[in-house]
């Protein structure tokens, strides 16, 4: 898929944000290593921490699907400015992905580009956890 190809796929799931609590829709295209492809709109709740973000979605979406391998995201939202994830998607991203590209639309669909680990410097992940013997 070409990169304007994924960008359209993110903005066309901005119809399926289920966001009635913020008013505020996202949706995501993720590209993985074989060229597969999952998408995420962001999906509120009444009881607000239950909700999740488009990009979670799409990452779990993917991962549930059996890939974990994961190039590019684009992130589209409604907003002036580009729409970057929240701390605790460029985490989940860190999990699978800490050289993924992140690519962020503002509502008239220009976009910025980074690299995650721009996002999130000194990223947590299980190297700092106990390892197996
Ligand atoms: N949201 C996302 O889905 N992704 C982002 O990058 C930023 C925020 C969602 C969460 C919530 O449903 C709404 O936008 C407002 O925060």
């Amino acid at each position: 898929m070409t990169r304007n190809e994924l960008k359209a796929l993110a903005i066309s799931m901005l119809d399926r944000a289920y966001c009635r609590y913020s008013h505020f829709p996202v949706g995501a295209a993720l590209e993985c290593a074989d060229g597969s492809v999952y998408t995420g709109c962001n999906v509120e709740n009444a009881v607000y921490p239950a909700g999740i973000c488009a990009e979670r979605n799409a990452i779990f979406h993917a991962v549930a699907e059996g890939h974990t391998d994961f190039v590019r995201i684009v992130i589209a939202g409604h907003s002036d400015d580009y729409c970057v994830p929240c701390g605790i998607c460029r985490q989940v991203m860190q999990e699978f992905a800490p050289e993924l590209e992140v690519i962020c639309l503002n509502k008239s669909g220009e976009e910025k580009t980074f690299a995650l680990k721009e996002l999130l410097p000194y990223g947590f992940d299980n190297r700092w956890l106990p390892q197996e013997s």
